[in-house]
């Protein structure tokens, strides 16, 4: 029995649903843990293109379990999309493929119109969320007003709950926006029929993993967002409202920490950040463009270009640090190449957040069909190293280009 964890050790966008898609094929079950329909996988098989937000991106791999977790917030309108999307591909042939944790709180119409309200009032103060009802949710979640998978299955229950939460909620959006009341027929009459739709995939998916523990499979758990983001560990309050960090993988599934056997960190070769808040490393110049366009940094689930930057090892280190990261796949090394010079980032001046940068050198070959170490530009090698001695981990895993095949297995965490 293996498991892995894997988690986005910057601010999102690393290329976790690459990295998951390559280790699928060794894992029984990929499980998410935390986050909603905030979060944009991009996989790229052949020619064809699949962004999931919900379900995990093991989907693709027919012998592969999928499990939604009990930490992450489902968007069930977004949930049976996704469902829709991947039968119209071919794919989730068996509904059994995939389990939804009975106790995974619900994303409700009124979570997305109060982010939004949110927003729109927050002038300079405003996070810039994805505007998928994530931070409502959570809050609802954590003061007991949350409404659950095993709600919305059951039409008496998900009512007599509903009847008793939904007064607070319309309170709040009409006296504190002027916005008009929320109508319970309509959220009714839609949510039971996201549940009656959902209820074959919902189970305890507690008993589900730690069974699934017991019978040495393999489990890979997919993180959400990035260490950066967290609400504990990130740049707070420009965070998410989850636990983004590798232990969000226990309380978000209910697998302990004993089982867990290994925390892959993924971290772009350079820096990215969506949406407001600190970003040290940022270049607000033409190589931060340069950055943007060579790797198509545009936000997956909200289509916003994303903030580009140097690499940031001091951040590596904290996200090694709270992660207990073994190892780390990094990614889109190729978007590199073409550089004269590159700049990584090894501290920040006493009391600032002004970057200490290091300069290595650049290389100009393209680094997308190579399979194997030992073609790799030595300037290249240089930089891989640079990363493994300053944060003393090993790159696992080298990803050099958006296909498929575009990656190199060091080692295999599995
Ligand atoms: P929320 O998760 O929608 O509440 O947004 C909070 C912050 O997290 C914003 O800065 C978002 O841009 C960022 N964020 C949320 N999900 C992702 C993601 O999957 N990738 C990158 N940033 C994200």
């Amino acid at each position: 029995m293996s498991t892995v964890i894997i988690v986005g050790a910057q601010w999102g966008d690393e290329g976790k649903g690459k990295i998951v898609d390559i280790l699928t094929p060794f894992a029984d079950y990929v499980v998410r843990y935390q986050g909603g329909a905030n979060a944009g996988h991009t996989i790229i098989i052949g020619e064809e293109k699949v962004v999931l937000h919900l379900i995990p991106s093991g989907i693709l791999h027919e012998k592969v379990k999928c499990v939604i977790g009990n930490g992450v917030v489902l968007d069930p309108q977004v949930c049976l999309e996704e469902i829709a999307l991947l039968k119209s591909k071919k794919y989730l042939k068996d509904d059994s493929q995939l389990a939804i944790s009975l106790n995974a709180h619900i994303v409700m119409p009124y979570h997305k119109l109060i982010d939004k309200l949110r927003e729109e009032s927050s002038g300079a103060g405003k996070i810039g969320t994805t505007g998928r009802g994530i931070g409502p949710c959570y809050e609802d979640k954590a003061a007991r007003l949350g409404l659950r998978v095993c709600d919305i299955i059951d039409e008496k229950r998900f009512i007599e709950r509903l009847k008793m939460v939904l007064p607070h909620k319309s309170a709040y959006v009409e006296k504190l926006f002027n916005s008009p009341p929320l109508s319970f027929d309509e959220i009714a009459k839609s949510n039971i029929e996201f549940g009656r739709r959902l209820k074959k995939y919902a189970c305890d998916s507690v008993g589900l993993l730690n069974a699934a523990l017991v019978a040495k499979k393999n489990i890979l758990f997919e993180g959400a967002q990035g260490t950066a983001l967290d609400v504990d560990h990130g740049t707070y309050p420009y965070v998410t409202s989850s636990t983004t960090v590798a232990s969000g993988a226990c309380s978000g599934t209910g697998v302990g920490p004993k089982a867990i056997g290994h925390v892959l960190g993924i971290a772009k070769a350079y820096t990215t950040r969506v949406g407001n808040g600190p970003f040290p490393t940022e270049l607000n110049d033409a190589t931060g463009e340069l950055l943007r366009s060579k790797g198509k940094e545009v936000g997956a689930t909200t289509g916003r270009p994303r903030r580009c930057g140097w690499l940031d090892l001091e951040l590596l280190r904290h996200s090694k640090m709270v992660n207990s990261i073994t190892s780390i796949a990094l990614t889109k090394l190729d978007v590199l190449s073409g550089f004269d010079k590159l700049s990584v980032c090894t501290g920040y001046k006493e009391g600032s957040e002004e970057p200490i940068y290091k300069e290595l050198p650049g290389w100009d070959e393209d680094l997308t069909n190579l399979t194997n170490l030992k073609q790799i530009p030595n300037n290249a090698r240089k930089y891989i190293d640079f990363i493994e001695d300053f944060l003393g981990t090993p790159v696992s895993i080298l990803s050099v280009g958006p296909k498929r095949g575009n990656n190199m297995i060091m080692k295999n965490p599995f």
